[in-house]
């Protein structure tokens, strides 16, 4: 569709000499309001006519042809700053959202192409920590956010389903006096205490390690008892991580984990040693990146035993396979960017053009008050990780009190309570600019006030709200969507108060924050939006009332496409956007 852009580039093109994609790209925003609804920056042309900007500037604006939607066009500190009619704003903001729906905001820019997204990825035979889930929310907001932008994606769990630890389950596993016949039994949580016993033991008896060693190679050379036990594990963890997921709505496309690539590790070696890469040291195999300023990469230890970036580096090769990606993202904490620097390097020297597509997208760290009153790395007390769950169930619990007292009548409430609770966890996190570390306080999270999840969703209702109401008295059932019904009959000179201006021209960013979003691969631009639709929408609500008055259509339809385009930036973020509360 045409937009307010390409139509200020065609008038344009001919004055500068630029091309169409250069100019809309250049076209922004003006900074304060009033100075209209476009800018195009002058300075760049700077350089080529021999002229300052200012002058540039006075002179295009002179050479504007106005028109019903351009109504002024003015020169300003070296920007030209472009007027767009009131009424054609509305009309053809508003149009395009009730014209696309749901669809609205979409694009093409990734046609034809593929991402592939590896996210979440925990280590196996572990619950999920708190601190698990701002990478996985990160992941599956870029993951919406990039099939938006008409890019097939692949969402992958790199399962960290093989290693030490594995050798140390079944040691403990097999010390405890377990066997198989009590696998039916087993449960997350006893894994997870097998573990705890094993690092409490192996303080009194260092031998274990060597024990969990020992049973990690019977493991690697394919013993077969040891093998079903590492099965059975995996399958009650994958278990409670899809329970997880499920209370997140987080999905995956593949939960192919570090152990599939096993039977890859020969190709792998023959590869690297065949491009002259591997170097025996102390009975270990390395790749020395000394050259490039980085320490040497271990691929296989003097036992024989592989590691994690050797097995990374067989994945990423097996992705470009598989998927012919045009990019492959690892959404993993900043902890872990030495080690992608090294897989990057690795790939380059291996000689893959492709290891430019590759990227490390690193996120801070979440920060949890401690009872002294400090700042730690979402451990508890006991020093023990919080679990996800723990947490996840601790929001709903908190947010089902509020609604008992608030809302005694509301249906659903523990349904309701597990939906802003997620959605407030989830906002407190992705609120923030990815690589800042960040400190979670339960009070704010939750707050109903302020930036929080459950205030972006207390919008979403309200906009809900009123249109249920207008339909029931108009004797319809269900909500009323305006919207869908077209711009018929609709007279877009009925919005002139500041307040739905202000809505509308948020309204119509959509589309460019999801590719502010997409280009700094953070979901952070979406949530802020998510905050700027809200405000707008509570201050248009408390300014102009809607049912009852001589706009109402016009009102209705501006709160129904509020309501779309809300909706659909928070399913993005990955708060649920409900329609009760
Ligand atoms: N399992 C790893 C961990 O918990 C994260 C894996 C990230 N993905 C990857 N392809 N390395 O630290």
């Amino acid at each position: 569709m045409r937009t307010y852009k390409d139509e200020i580039a065609e008038l344009l093109a001919p004055l500068t000499g630029l091309s169409h994609q250069e100019l809309v790209q250049a076209i922004t925003l003006p900074q304060h309001l009033g100075h209209g609804d476009f800018a195009f920056p002058c300075f760049p042309l700077a350089k080529k006519l021999r002229k300052a900007p200012p002058a540039i500037a006075a002179e295009l604006a002179g050479q504007i042809p106005l028109n019903a939607s351009i109504v002024k066009v003015e020169p300003l500190n070296g920007y030209l700053n472009f007027f767009i009619d009131p009424a054609d704003f509305a009309r053809r903001t508003l149009g395009a959202i009730a014209e696309q729906g749901a669809a609205y905001g979409a694009s093409s820019r990734g046609q034809g192409k593929t991402v592939v997204l590896d996210y979440s990825s925990p280590n196996m035979g572990k619950e999920l920590a708190f601190h698990h889930l701002r990478g996985t929310m990160i992941g599956n907001s870029l993951g919406k956010l990039y099939m938006r932008a008409g890019y097939k994606v692949v969402r992958i769990n790199h399962l960290g389903d093989w290693g030490t630890s594995y050798g140390k389950l079944i040691v403990m596993f097999l010390r405890e006096g377990l066997q198989e016949s009590d696998l039916a039994a087993m449960t997350i949580e006893r894994l997870n205490a097998l573990y705890t016993a094993f690092s409490n033991a192996a303080k009194d008896d260092p031998s274990l390690e060597d024990q969990a060693r020992e049973a990690f190679q019977r493991l690697e050379a394919g013993d077969a008892r040891y093998l079903g036990l590492w099965q059975a594990f995996k399958d009650i963890t994958l278990m409670e991580l899809r329970r997880i997921y499920g209370f997140l709505d987080v999905e995956f496309d593949s939960y192919v984990g570090e152990a599939y690539f096993l039977s890859h590790m020969t190709r792998t070696m023959d590869l690297l040693a065949y491009k002259g890469m591997v170097t025996p040291s102390q009975g270990a195999e390395i790749v020395d990146l000394t050259a490039h300023n980085l320490p040497p990469v271990m691929l296989r230890k003097t036992d024989g035993a592989t590691l994690y970036i050797t097995r990374d580096i067989a994945a990423a090769i097996h992705r470009k396979q598989e998927y012919a990606f045009d990019k492959c993202l690892y959404v993993v904490d900043n902890g872990q960017s030495l080690h992608f620097q090294q897989l990057i390097k690795v790939l380059e020297l291996a000689g893959f053009d492709w290891y430019k597509e590759v990227e490390h997208v690193p996120f801070g760290l979440v920060l949890i008050k401690s009872e002294e009153g400090g700042w730690e790395k979402g451990k508890t007390r006991s020093g023990q990780a919080s679990l996800l769950k723990d947490v996840i169930e601790g929001a709903r619990e908190k947010i089902l009190g509020i609604i008992k007292e608030k809302n005694p009548d509301a249906v659903n409430k523990e349904g309701l309570a597990l939906q802003i609770g997620v959605g407030a966890l989830v906002f407190s996190e992705l609120k923030n600019r990815r690589l800042n570390d960040i400190r979670f306080e339960w009070d704010k999270a939750l707050s109903f006030e302020g930036d929080s999840g459950p205030y972006v969703q207390n919008a979403h209702v309200r906009l809900c709200s009123i249109l249920r109401k207008s339909a029931e008295k108009a004797g319809r059932a269900g909500a009323d969507r305006p919207a869908k019904d077209g711009t018929e009959g609709i007279d877009f000179s009925k919005l002139p108060e500041p307040q739905a201006q202000a809505l509308i021209r948020s309204l119509s960013l959509l589309p460019d924050k999801v590719g502010t979003a997409l280009e700094a691969n953070d979901p952070c631009p979406m949530a802020q939006y998510a905050l700027e639709i809200a405000e707008g929408a509570h201050s248009f609500i408390h300014s102009c009332r809607v049912l009852g008055s001589a706009e109402e259509k016009e009102r209705l339809f501006l709160i129904d496409c509020a309501r779309i385009v809300l909706g659909r930036t928070l399913d993005m973020i990955g708060v649920p956007p409900i329609e009760e509360m």
